[in-house]
C-alpha cells in the first residue's frame, strides 16, 4: 500500500498530538506548548515539550524527537501501518485502498490471527484440564506461579496426532497448515505439529499470538520444538516477551537480553518485566536495531561459560557494523554453567541485580574476549590481538565511533605491553617478569571496606577454584589467608559450601595436611566437589601441581606465594570494578583533571591486576 505525503500531512495535520501524547503520560500546557516528564528516559522534571502547531514533540533530554506517527511506533511500538490505521480511525479519514495483492496478504494475516488465538485457547484449555495435570506439576516444580502461567498463557499440547486438527478443523486444514500447527508431508494426511508439550505463545508487539514454543517435558529432542516461519512469524525479526518488555522498558530505561523462554519467564516473575528474548537463534541486526528503539544499551546475559562467551561475541561483532553514535550493547556473564532462570532460583533475585549493576561496556568485552582468547607471551602473539583488534575497527561503519574505538584499543594495548616497560629501572631489561619478582609490578590497590558484599564470578570464579584446589593441596596455607578467605563470596554455592568446611577444617587442628583434610571433607557434601578440584586439569596455576614429597623447599614456597597472590586479586577485584565503575560515572558527570585521573588510574589497576592473573596462568619451571 503506498500512502501519498499530501495524505500523511492531512493525517497529522487532523491528530492534535499534546491529547495523543495526553493518553500516555501527564502533559501540562506551558505557554504555547506543553509539557511532560519524557516518556523515552527516566526523569524527574519534564524537559518533553509537544508543539501541537508543529505536530512534533521533542526531548531536551535525551534528544526523542517525533511526530503522531513516530510517537506510535517508538513509544507504542506498533508497526507503521497499524499507526496510520489506529491514527486515522481517530482522525476519521480512510485509508486509501491498497493494491489487490497487499489486500490478500492482508487478509491472509488477518485470518491466521484468528486461527493463532484459537489455538492458544485450545492449549490453555488443554492445560487446565485432566490432562494438563503434567504440564502444571511440571511448572509447578520450576517455580513458577499461577499468576505467571496467566500472565505468560502456557498452554498444553496433549500427545496426539489428531486433536488439534479436529478441535480447530473449522479454521480449514489448509489454514491450520499455513500456521504452523499442523504438518503435511507429501501427500499423506497433516497432523498436529505440537504433540505431549508444554506450550509457551509468542506474541507480537500488540500482544497477539504469532508462534508457539512447545517444550518437552521430560527427556527427549528436541527440547523445544517452534513454530515454523509463517506469515505471521518471522524468527529472525521477533523478540520474545517484547509485548510486555516495551511498556516495561520505559520505567526502567533498560532492556536485558537473555538466552531462553524460560529466563524471560523466571525474570519476570522475579521482578525483572524488562526482559526479551531471541528465538534460540544468535541475536539478528534486526532484533539489535528493534532493541535499540527501545533503549540505547541493552544488557545481554550470557552464560559464563565457553559457549555462552561465544554467543556474546558474536553478538557483539554483530553490532559493529551498525553501531550508530549513542548506542551500544553491554555485557554481564552469569556464573558459569548457570542461566538467568538457574540464577535466581538458587541465589534470589538481589544476585541478579548486582550483576547487571555492572555491566561490561561493548569496547571493554571485545577487548577482554581478545586480550583472553589465546597466551600473549611472544611478539608474535601480542602483534596478533593487534591485527584481530584492528579488524573489529574495520567492521564499524560509523567514522567516529571507529575512532573511539582505535584510540581505546590502542591505549590499552599501549598500557599493556609498553608502559611497564618503560617504568623499568635500566639494567633489567628482559628479565622474565614471571619468576616470582614482581616488585614493581603489582600494585598494592587498598580493597575498599565494603569487599564482602561483592561477589566473586564469571572469570573470577575459575580464579576461585583454582584457589579453593590450591588451599586443599596446601592446607596450612588456610588460616594463612583466614580474613581474606571469610570475605570471599563465591557465586556458586557448592564451591562456597566447600570454602566454608575449608575454614572450619583449619580452625579445628592445628596442623593439617592435604590427606587429613580430605578425610574431614570426607563427612561432607563437599567431597565429591573437592576431588574434581584435585583433578581438575582447567586449574593449572603452580599450588594446583601435585608436588613430589622431596620438592624443593623453593618450588613450595612460589606455589604459596602464587595461591597468596591470587587470593588478594580475586578478592580486592570486585571492590576494583565496583571503584572503576563508579569513578567513570563521576567522569560522565562532570569531567575534570581529577575525576578523569582517578578514573584512568583504576583503569591501569584492572589491567595489572588483569596481567598478575595472566602471569600466574603461565606458569614456567624456573623459580
Ligand atoms: P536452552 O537450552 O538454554 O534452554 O535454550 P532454556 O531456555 O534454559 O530452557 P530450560 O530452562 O531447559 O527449559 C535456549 C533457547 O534456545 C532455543 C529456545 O528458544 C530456548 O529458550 N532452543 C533450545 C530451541 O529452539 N530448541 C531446542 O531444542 C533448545
Ligand atoms: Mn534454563
Amino acid at each position: 500500500m503506498t500512502l501519498s505525503p499530501q495524505w500523511l500531512e492531512e493525517l497529522r495535520s487532523r491528530t492534535t498530538l499534546s491529547t495523543l501524547i495526553g493518553r500516555t503520560v501527564k502533559v501540562q500546557k506551558a505557554g504555547r506548548e506543553y509539557k511532560a516528564c519524557c516518556p523515552f528516559h527516566n526523569e524527574k522534571t519534564p524537559s518533553f515539550t509537544i508543539n501541537d502547531e508543529k505536530g512534533f514533540y521533542h526531548c531536551f533530554g535525551c534528544g526523542a524527537h517525533g511526530d503522531a506517527i513516530s510517537w506510535m511506533t517508538e513509544q507504542r511500538g506498533l508497526g507503521f501501518m497499524d499507526a496510520v490505521k489506529d491514527l486515522a480511525a481517530e482522525a476519521q479519514m480512510e485509508v486509501p485502498a491498497p493494491d489487490p495483492r497487499a489486500a490478500q496478504r492482508q487478509e491472509v494475516r488477518a485470518t491466521l490471527h484468528d486461527v493463532m488465538a484459537a489455538a492458544q485457547d485450545w492449549f490453555v484449555t488443554q492445560f487446565n484440564g485432566i490432562e494438563g495435570a503434567a504440564a502444571r506439576d511440571y511448572l509447578k516444580n520450576r517455580g513458577i506461579s499461577e499468576k505467571t502461567i496467566r500472565e505468560f498463557g502456557f498452554g498444553f499440547a496433549p500427545d496426539s496426532r489428531g486433536r488439534l486438527k479436529e478441535a480447530l478443523s473449522v479454521h480449514g486444514i489448509d489454514r491450520l497448515i499455513e500456521a504452523g500447527l499442523l504438518i503435511k508431508v507429501d501427500d499423506k494426511d497433516p497432523y498436529d505439529r505440537f504433540r505431549g508439550r508444554l506450550m509457551i505463545p509468542i506474541r507480537d508487539p500488540r500482544g497477539r499470538v504469532i508462534a508457539f514454543g512447545g517444550r518437552i517435558m521430560g527427556d527427549g529432542e528436541p527440547k523445544y520444538l517452534n513454530s515454523p516461519d509463517t506469515p505471521l512469524f518471522d524468527k529472525g525479526r521477533t523478540l520474545y516477551n517484547l509485548d510486555k518488555a516495551s511498556p516495561a522498558s520505559r520505567q526502567t530505561g533498560r532492556i536485558l537480553v537473555v538466552e531462553g523462554y524460560m529466563d524471560a519467564i523466571a525474570l519476570a516473575q522475579a521482578g525483572f518485566a524488562d526482559v526479551v528474548a531471541p528465538l534460540g537463534t544468535a541475536l539478528t541486526e534486526h532484533q539489535i536495531e528493534r532493541i535499540w528503539k527501545m533503549v540505547e544499551a541493552p544488557i545481554l546475559c550470557f552464560d559464563g561459560d565457553s559457549a555462552g562467551q561465544k554467543a556474546a561475541m558474536r553478538a557483539a561483532l554483530r553490532a559493529l557494523p551498525i553501531l550508530r553514535p549513542a548506542h551500544s550493547l553491554n555485557f554481564i556473564s552469569l556464573p558459569a554453567g548457570q542461566d538467568p532462570d538457574d540464577l535466581v532460583r538458587s541465589d534470589g533475585a538481589h544476585a541478579f541485580a548486582a550483576l547487571i549493576a555492572k555491566p561490561q561496556m561493548l569496547d571493554d568485552k571485545i577487548w577482554q574476549v581478545e586480550y583472553d582468547a589465546e597466551p600473549l607471551n611472544t611478539p608474535e602473539s601480542k602483534a596478533g590481538l593487534k591485527k584481530r583488534l584492528a579488524d573489529h575497527v574495520r567492521d564499524i561503519a560509523d567514522q567516529d565511533i571507529a575512532q573511539h574505538y582505535r584510540q581505546a584499543f590502542d591505549e590499552r594495548y599501549q598500557a599493556a605491553f609498553f608502559a611497564r616497560q618503560e617504568r623499568r629501572p635500566q639494567g633489567q631489561g628482559f628479565q622474565n617478569a614471571r619468576g616470582g619478582k614482581f616488585p614493581s609490578k603489582f600494585v598494592s590497590y587498598k580493597p575498599l571496606d565494603d569487599t564482602r558484599s561483592f561477589l566473586i564470578e564469571g572469570y573470577d570464579l575459575q580464579i576461585a577454584k583454582g584457589i579453593l584446589g590450591g588451599l586443599i593441596r596446601h592446607p596450612d596455607q588456610i588460616s594463612a589467608h583466614f580474613e581474606e578467605l571469610s570475605a570471599m563470596k563465591l557465586a556458586d554455592s557448592q564451591l562456597q559450601a566447600l570454602l566454608g568446611e575449608l575454614i572450619n577444617a583449619a580452625m579445628g587442628k592445628e596442623t593439617l595436611d592435604m590427606q587429613g583434610l580430605l578425610t574431614i571433607l570426607e563427612k561432607t557434601d563437599c567431597y565429591n566437589v573437592a576431588k574434581g578440584l584435585l583433578r581438575a586439569d582447567a586449574l593449572n596455576f603452580t599450588f594446583n601441581r601435585k608436588l613430589p614429597d622431596d620438592a624443593p623447599s623453593l618450588l613450595i614456597e612460589r606455589a604459596h606465594r602464587d595461591l597468596a597472590e591470587a587470593i588478594k586479586v580475586v578478592t580486592a577485584r570486585p571492590g576494583l570494578e565496583a571503584a572503576l565503575a563508579e569513578a567513570t560515572r563521576r567522569v560522565q558527570d562532570d569531567l575534570t583533571e581529577e575525576s578523569y585521573a582517578e578514573q584512568q588510574r583504576l583503569r591501569k589497576a584492572k589491567q595489572l591486576f588483569h596481567e598478575r592473573l595472566v602471569d600466574l596462568t603461565q606458569i614456567d619451571d624456573t623459580v
